[in-house]
């Protein structure tokens, strides 16, 4: 016997045929002496069924002695099912496989959990789940995430094949690097006492191919960062990474745009329309307080710096004496929100530095607050035009420096949209996705502790040209010629034109970034000496792949699109990793271990 048809194949016109089906035993159902066994391949479910009155005393006893999961050869002929009894559920719904033989390929224990039943899985401890992670993946939403995946990585190759990129693969024993976040390290038993680093990116040796002359590369590349972790971070993940010679700003754009293009016709079969909107840094800040905003509903920050400038009420008035800002949001629809929600949502805010949460709530045609009162008929004017109050609304005020207020505001953006959400006051349909480019980054932040400055992005990203000379004398004023692109609230990738100019990398190592001249050396000592002999101008981006497959398969965790993820705390709990090594090893590699710590 060898299978004929997958199990999401058979239909009417298979009528009379007869077939092999093979695959896993879904369920098992008796009905009236007759055994109607579910067959599970990768594609589908077929009902097979077991009637003792034309099958053999064996095949039938084989048939009722399965149980859900074991593996088996099913051989039958293909009939219509009876009035009344087809399943317009599954799309072989209308036909069924009669049996005449069955061979059992393997059987099967008890398993953990249920995988026959999706929404039961979806409700066992993730935990149970990541540790029998292949029985998870027989959830057809996992094989269904799992094939989107695989479907979106041709579909990116195969456009970046048309545009003329080569796929070059890049070492991942790779040395420490200065992108920011904490890096895994690799003893190498060869040095003693030296160490490989798992890149965090391909970002030096991808610049390292424009020098080489490459001009366009790609690559779908693992990554390794040692960073706290959350549904959207995992310690090794994936980016379609990709680095261009000879270009702009604008390029990268266009081209990032016909890739999402065809990679939203292939796994979703939706146009998206093109150019995305452009936000600046600033603008984003300023009008959703985070510089990822989810534009598919309002909600946004308006500046009240001016109107509360002479304030009586002193934490306003206070503020902005001391240069800072007022700024608030209409969360229209949740006036309704108790005392107890309201202190929630300011320790929320006092989370992120927040003084306090000043509102009012609009009920009864009422504008209910302690602070009403400290408030002039002109400065109630302004709140009532500028923010379009109703009845039903809650209106929530920030007041403190420009960044922090709108942080903070921002942070209470999202947490009033998830609580709408929840209220199904706000509903976001589940095929809008509102892409954007947020550009015009700051080049450099400052570190208040360590009293200097530091790369907003990575090192090596371009200033705007006629930036350069404030590298020195001002560099807060610098811009980079950084952007990101945003989907739906989710920073999917982020890129840069870089410096390419030996000179100008050379002042921002050392004289922008402080990095002593032997560090320099040390760490990119080779990058400064590649620069020397001819690299044209070059830029690029990388989208995190992960991300990317969350958003198409409409979840909110990347550990639901990696097929083996890992754990919050960084392991792995169906190979047990990371664990111990013998002794042997260390000593082979010069590593000595002293014990934790114990708490
Ligand atoms: P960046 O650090 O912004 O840029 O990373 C690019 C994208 O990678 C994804 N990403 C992650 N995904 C899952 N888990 C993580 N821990 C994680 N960290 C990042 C995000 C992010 O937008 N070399 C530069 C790119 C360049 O300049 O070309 C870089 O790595 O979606
Ligand atoms: P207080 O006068 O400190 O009792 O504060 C009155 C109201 O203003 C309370 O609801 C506080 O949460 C709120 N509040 C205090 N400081 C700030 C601030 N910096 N920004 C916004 N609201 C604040």
């Amino acid at each position: 016997m060898k299978r004929t048809h997958h199990c999401n194949e058979l239909r009417p016109e298979h009528i009379g045929q007869t077939v092999t089906l093979t695959g896993w035993v879904h369920s098992r159902r008796d009905l009236g002496g007759v055994i109607f066994l579910d067959i599970r391949d990768r594609e589908g479910r077929t009902q097979t069924v077991f009637d003792p009155s034309d099958l053999s005393p064996e095949v039938f006893k084989t048939a009722e002695g399965l149980r859900s999961e074991c593996v088996v050869e099913v051989l039958g002929k293909v009939s219509l099912r009876p009035v009344g009894s087809s399943n317009s559920k599954i799309s072989t719904g209308e036909i069924e496989v009669h049996a005449t033989g069955i061979n059992v390929l393997n059987r099967a224990e008890v398993l953990p959990f249920p995988v026959d039943d999706p929404e039961v899985t979806a409700r066992v401890n993730e935990e149970l789940r990541l540790q029998y992670r292949y029985l998870d993946l027989r959830r057809p939403e996992m094989i269904r995430n799992l094939r989107l995946r695989s479907k979106v990585a041709t579909a990116t190759r195969n456009f970046l094949d048309e545009q003329g990129f080569l796929e070059v693969e890049t070492p991942t024993l790779f040395k420490s690097t200065p992108e920011g976040a904490r890096e895994f390290i690799v003893p190498c038993r060869l040095s003693p006492g030296q160490f490989y680093a798992l890149p965090q990116s391909p970002q030096q040796f991808k610049q390292i191919l424009m020098v080489s002359g490459v001009e366009r590369y790609f690559q779908l590349a693992r990554c390794y960062r040692d960073e706290d972790l959350r549904a959207d971070r995992q310690p090794e993940f994936t980016q379609v990474d990709l680095e261009m010679s000879f270009i702009e700003r604008e390029d990268i754009y266009a081209l990032i745009e016909g890739l999402l293009k065809r990679v939203w016709k292939t796994a979703l079969n939706q146009d998206i329309p093109t150019p995305f909107k452009r936000l600046s840094f600033f603008e984003a800040l300023n009008r959703y307080g985070i510089d990822k905003p989810d534009t598919r509903f309002e909600m946004e920050l308006v500046d009240f710096t001016e109107e509360f400038r002479t304030s009586t009420f002193k934490v306003f008035g206070g503020t902005v004496a001391a240069g800072g800002v007022v700024k608030a949001l209409n969360a229209k629809g949740m006036a309704g929100a108790t005392q107890g929600q309201l202190e929630t949502m300011t320790e929320y805010a006092k989370s992120f530095g927040a003084k306090g949460l000043a509102f009012i709530k609009v009920e009864n045609g009422e504008w209910k607050s302690p602070i009403v009162k400290f408030f002039t008929e002109t400065e109630k004017a302004a709140l009532q035009a500028k923010l379009a109050i109703q009845e039903g609304d809650l209106i929530l005020f920030a007041a403190d420096q420009w960044l922090n207020a709108c942080e903070i505001l921002g942070k209470i953006r999202l947490y009033c949209a998830e609580v709408l959400k929840a209220q199904g006051k706000l509903t976001l349909p589940t095929d809008r996705f509102d892409f954007l480019w947020v550009v015009d980054f700051p080049l450099l932040s400052f570190d208040k502790e360590q009293n200097r400055w530091y790369s907003s992005h990575h090192p090596f990203t371009a200033p705007v040209a006629e930036d350069i000379p404030l590298l020195t004398s001002d560099p807060k004023k610098v811009r980079g010629q950084h952007y990101d692109i945003v989907v739906n609230g989710v920073e999917l990738g982020g890129g840069s034109i870089r410096i390419h100019q030996p000179d100008v990398q050379r002042t921002v190592f050392e004289e922008v970034l402080q990095i002593p001249p032997d560090e320099t050396n040390l760490r990119f000592g080779y990058m400064l000496e590649a620069f020397k002999y001819g690299t044209p101008p070059h830029g690029g981006i990388a989208l995190g792949f992960d991300r990317l497959c969350a958003i198409l398969c409409g979840t909110t965790s990347i550990r639901d699109v990696i097929a083996f993820p890992k754990t919050a705390k960084g392991t792995c709990l169906m190979t047990d990793s990371p664990g111990p090594v013998a002794a042997k090893q260390l000593r082979d590699l010069h590593i000595e271990v002293k014990a934790a710590k114990k708490p």
